[in-house]
């Protein structure tokens, strides 16, 4: 089982590169903020809760996104491996996967740190907030999410570094480039 962890910022490319490893080497994909933002359109409870910390650029209650973060890793069936994007967020996430990935006899085969520095960050989501309107994507709520970014969920770099599962990648350039040394990477396990 190939079990990656797609890490960064908000708008390093998590979901772009997400989309083209799971095509490649044919993975499930969980997106954590794909998960919410559908429970928000179809106007559940979950999404109800959700939408207020997202609104506010603030992240969802562990034990909660725990929760949900396992039942959809136990809805895949006959799976190669599965790319987490957006999860682990906090140290306290990266425990309950490494958890929850033991008690399946299974664990995490690389983390993948996409480093982007903050001007492009900013740049790329003004742009896609005024194309496809995504709610979070504002000036306002992208600083707030950077912040958070910053405090709670960038320490998990020396935790997987620690893990020995840290692997950095250049996050500017073409998404191909990009994909390229993704590619290299995995293929080095
Ligand atoms: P989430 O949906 O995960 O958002 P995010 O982490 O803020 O990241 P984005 O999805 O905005 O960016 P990305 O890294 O996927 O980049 P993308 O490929 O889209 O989370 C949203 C919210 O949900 C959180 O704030 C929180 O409230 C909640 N949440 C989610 N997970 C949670 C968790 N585990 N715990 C608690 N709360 C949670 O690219 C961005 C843009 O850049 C695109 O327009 C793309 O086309 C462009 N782009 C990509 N690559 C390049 C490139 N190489 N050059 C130029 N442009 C590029
Ligand atoms: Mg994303």
């Amino acid at each position: 089982m190939l079990n990656i962890v797609i890490f960064g910022a908000p708008g390093s490319g998590k979901g772009t590169q997400s989309e083209r490893i799971v095509e490649k080497f044919g993975l499930n994909h969980i997106s954590t903020g794909d998960v919410l933002r559908a429970e928000i359109k179809n106007g559940t409870e979950l999404g109800k809760t959700a939408k207020g910390y997202i609104d506010q650029g603030q992240l969802i209650p562990d034990a909660l996104m725990i929760d949900i973060l396992a039942s959809v890793f136990d809805s895949f069936k006959d799976s190669k491996g599965v790319i987490f994007d957006g999860f682990p967020r906090t140290i306290a996430q990266a425990e309950a996967l490494k958890q929850m990935l033991k008690d399946r006899n299974q664990e995490v085969s690389i983390m993948l740190d996409l480093e982007v520095p903050e001007d492009e960050l900013m740049t790329r989501l003004i742009k896609r907030g005024q194309e496809s309107g995504r709610a979070d994507d504002n000036e306002e709520t992208i600083k707030k999410r950077l912040v958070v970014y910053h405090s709670q969920t960038a320490p998990l770099i020396d935790w997987y570094k620690k893990e020995g599962k840290y692997q950095h990648i250049q996050g500017v350039g073409t998404m191909d480039a990009i994909f390229n040394d993704i590619v290299a990477a995995i293929e080095k396990l």
